[in-house]
């Protein structure tokens, strides 16, 4: 079986020295709203989606450092791609698994489920599906819950996948059942900020 395609592009997230004046470009340049902001990371968008772009203010996750300009440091952290559907998610992430590429971060964002991959640069991205039918529901969550726990709660695929080809329907893992525990950040920014636990 082949791998699911995405059914669109969703969003991109920057890494920044320079938030304010980056908030201050994107939203003027892609006349944006802000969607949800805290000292660390805000959420724009320009359309009917909830969030087109993410910026992680790297002054606050990694106070000790200064580059402005190196990328890695700085600039593109992870693009995102929207699935169809939980089982097309999931599914794809078997067929993913049986090629030996795995995620390195599964996470319920609250307002999308999702699997992070780097690609053999280590490029990151990020598939998902939407927890909620309309971006009104999903800012709302945001706007709820984004204060308490703006990154997410992880979970396990290969238990979701188990009980999802058992017969559990979808919906029952749209939306996010509890908030804690708060996830640390993964992938490049994790790095720096907590170190992933080894797994045996
Ligand atoms: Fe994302």
């Amino acid at each position: 079986m082949s791998c699911s395609r995405p059914v669109k592009f969703a969003h991109v997230v920057y890494r920044t020295r320079r938030f304010e004046e980056m908030l201050r470009w994107y939203l003027t340049v892609f006349d944006g709203r802000v969607q949800y902001r805290n000292p660390g990371l805000a959420f724009l968008t320009y359309d009917d989606e909830h969030h087109r772009f993410a910026l992680a203010n790297m002054s606050l996750f990694q106070p000790d450092g200064a580059e402005t300009e190196r990328q890695g440091a700085i600039g593109v952290d992870h693009v995102a791609y929207t699935y169809a559907s939980m089982g097309d998610l999931l599914e794809n992430y078997a067929q993913l698994r049986e090629k030996g590429i795995l995620p390195y971060w599964c996470i319920h964002h609250g307002i999308t489920v999702s699997l992070y991959y780097a690609d053999p640069d280590g490029n990151q991205m990020e598939f998902q599906v939407e927890s909620y039918d309309s971006s009104e529901e999903a800012t709302a969550f945001m706007k709820e819950h984004f204060e308490a726990n703006p990154l997410g709660v992880e979970f396990d695929p290969e238990e979701w996948l188990a009980r999802l080809r058992a017969g559990e329907p979808p919906s029952g893992f749209m939306v996010r059942q509890g908030h804690e525990p708060v996830s640390p950040l993964r992938g490049e920014i994790g790095r720096l900020v907590a170190p992933p636990p080894v797994r045996e």
